[in-house]
């Protein structure tokens, strides 16, 4: 049988990296893209690809490559992903575009280029890498969490749509996990404060906790996720949601099915943080 083909999105760092890595060792066919192209792995199946997922040309042309190349796709593993944030107050509306471009759209629109290959398979996965920050959130993270929950509902409505023609799409929500994304969310912070912000001491707290939870002996690492991807990929009945964790799934089914405590507790944490 003819290695089976995934197009992975954000494979130069963290989970993308792992996850291009692991499913070429598996024996996959991997399509990987990224705008750092230098930095995807180089391994004999995988198919480092330039790729911005907000530009609409390269999407297209990644997708293309794929199909032109290997002549089918089994996954889709909409990755790349970054935290745009900073208080909702401050954050400028074209950052706040950039966000949902990144985060949300640019997964979106990968899914309808490979739809149609999918369904003239009558197979094929969609794995969309949320968050847990899908189900909960917390103070300057807003922009992130709408994304990552508006990722969560379009991946059920999705799943509801497709899976008349023997297809799939799921979600995966990571915790805290060893990657260049804390440090990255917290720049961001930086880049959106107003001069003079009256939400400065809620950043310096939320900075020394982010702190606090990056270096927690408790995070995953990317290759955890890595695996966790692969489980998505390759169980016979695929799930509508991937923790890597009990304590990831505890927190995002508390946050759903406790929503009031939820945001007491937030309104206790933000009060604590400033
Ligand atoms: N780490 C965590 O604690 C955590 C927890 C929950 C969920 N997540 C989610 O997990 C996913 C992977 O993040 P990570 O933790 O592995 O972070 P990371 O190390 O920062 O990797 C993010 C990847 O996304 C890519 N990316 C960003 N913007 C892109 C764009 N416009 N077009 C194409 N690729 C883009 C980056 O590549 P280039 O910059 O080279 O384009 C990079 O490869 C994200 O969706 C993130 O929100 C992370």
């Amino acid at each position: 049988m003819s290695k089976k083909v995934i197009l992975i999105t954000g494979a130069s760092s963290g989970m993308g990296y792992a996850a291009t890595k692991l499913f070429a060792e598996r024996g996959w066919e991997v399509f990987a893209g990224a705008r750092r192209v230098a930095k995807i792995p180089q391994a004999p199946n995988v198919h480092a690809l330039a790729l911005d997922v907000t530009d609409s040309a390269a999407n297209q042309a990644f997708v293309t490559a794929a199909i032109e190349t290997a002549g089918r796709i089994d996954v889709l593993l909409n990755n790349a992903g970054y935290g745009e944030y900073g208080p909702l107050e401050e954050v400028s509306l074209a950052n706040v575009r950039k966000q949902l471009d990144t985060n949300l759209l640019g997964a979106a629109e990968l899914a309808q280029l490979v739809l149609p290959t999918m369904r003239a398979q009558r197979s094929g996965r969609i794995i969309n890498n949320s968050s847990v920050g899908g189900d909960l959130y917390a103070p300057l993270g807003g922009w992130y969490h709408v994304a990552k929950h508006g990722l969560n509902v379009w991946s059920d409505v999705l799943d509801t749509e497709i899976r008349q023609f023997g297809l799939h799409s799921v979600v995966i929500e990571p915790g805290g996990t060893e990657s260049s994304w804390s440090e990255i969310a917290m720049q961001n912070v930086t880049k959106n404060l107003h001069e003079d912000s009256p939400y400065r001491p809620l950043v310096d707290g939320t900075m020394k906790m982010m702190n606090r939870v990056t270096n927690a002996a408790s995070s995953a690492t990317s290759l955890d996720l890595a695996k966790v991807f692969y489980r998505a990929a390759t169980d016979r009945q695929p799930k509508r949601r991937y923790y890597y964790s009990w304590s990831d799934r505890m927190m995002a089914h508390f946050a759903r099915t406790h929503a009031g405590t939820f945001h007491r507790m937030m309104m206790l944490v933000s009060k604590h943080l400033v």
